[in-house]
């Protein structure tokens, strides 16, 4: 089997996939981000499997987008890369499946996002559609704060700041529950805490190991089908409701989160690949 890895640099996480795959004796080929050139209906690459590991979305985007299009089987699918990298996409199709998640509101102007986060009530969350790493949400207070977000957004922001994602604040018992799905399976989950609202670890959230209960597996599993399956984390809020997805992420990072939860997740990962990849070879055959 033909197994290619899309990535941008060779992170603790490439790193820990590659010696995974080295390990089962699999040979691999590196396509860099930084260096692939792709010709459109040269049949460059001879695999029947790619794994995208890019760290920017667009590269993955349309790295996936044309790999695809060349008949190659990518994990993930460039459908579920363009769901999850935009919040509006992810909740619109988690709103669809009926997956439960925190109230939220999409508005086209300031004025009607003005509209929007009084209606949510304050505190309101403020999230651009496209980011990640908990880069630029805002916890809006009152009205005058609503104000000058927006017209800072207005007058400062880029093109990605024109659309409002809106939602209603959970108040969190100082964590949020991170968890890994892999095809069918939630492999595991840790609790991210923080003294700060936003909780990821990217911003010194504190990992500890969340045992995946039913609740936890059924609500991991169903948000992941939502966006179209493959290997995904999601983000799950404790809330008096149950608990809320809050997104679901696509070229996860999970570092902080092997020895915490005890699960080999870059192995399940290139389980999961392997799989997809020898589904693909039968299918062509
Ligand atoms: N509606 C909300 N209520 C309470 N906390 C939230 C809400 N939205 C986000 N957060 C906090 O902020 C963190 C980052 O938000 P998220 O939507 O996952 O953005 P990012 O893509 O940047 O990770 C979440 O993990 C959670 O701790
Ligand atoms: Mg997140």
């Amino acid at each position: 089997m033909n197994v290619g890895v899309l990535y941008s640099r060779v992170r603790i996480e490439e790193k820990l996939l590659f010696d995974e795959l080295k390990q089962r004796g699999v040979e691999f080929g590196r396509i860099d981000d930084r260096e692939f050139v792709f010709e459109l209906g040269e049949s460059v690459f001879q695999y029947d499997v790619v794994l995208e590991r890019s760290i920017n979305h667009s590269r993955a985007l349309y790295g996936l987008k044309l790999l695809g299009d060349a008949g190659i089987t990518t994990v993930n699918t460039y459908a579920v890369a363009d769901t999850c990298g935009n919040k509006i996409l992810t909740s619109s199709a988690l709103s669809r499946d009926g997956v439960p998640s925190p109230r939220t509101l999409i508005a086209f102007t300031p004025e009607s996002a003005l509209q929007a986060i009084e209606e949510v009530g304050y505190p309101a969350v403020l999230k651009p559609a496209v980011g990640s790493w908990g880069r630029l949400l805002s916890l809006v207070s009152d009205r005058y704060a609503a104000e000058a977000i927006l017209e800072h957004k207005e007058v400062l922001g880029s093109y990605h700041h024109s659309i409002f994602y809106v939602q209603e604040y959970v108040p969190k018992p100082g964590r949020d529950i991170r968890s890994f799905v892999v095809g069918d399976d939630c492999i595991c989950a840790i609790y991210r805490y923080s003294d700060h609202w936003i909780t990821n670890t990217a911003r010194g959230g504190d990992a500890e190991n969340c045992p995946v209960t039913d609740e936890i597996a059924e609500r991991s599993v169903s948000a992941a089908r939502a966006v179209g399956g493959g290997v995904v984390a999601v983000d799950l809020l404790e809330s008096e409701r149950g608990l809320l997805v809050n997104e679901v992420n696509y070229t996860m990072e999970f570092r902080n989160s092997i020895e915490t939860t005890g699960v080999n997740i870059p192995a399940r990962i290139v389980e999961y690949l392997l799989q997809q990849g020898e589904r693909a070879g039968k299918n062509a055959a």
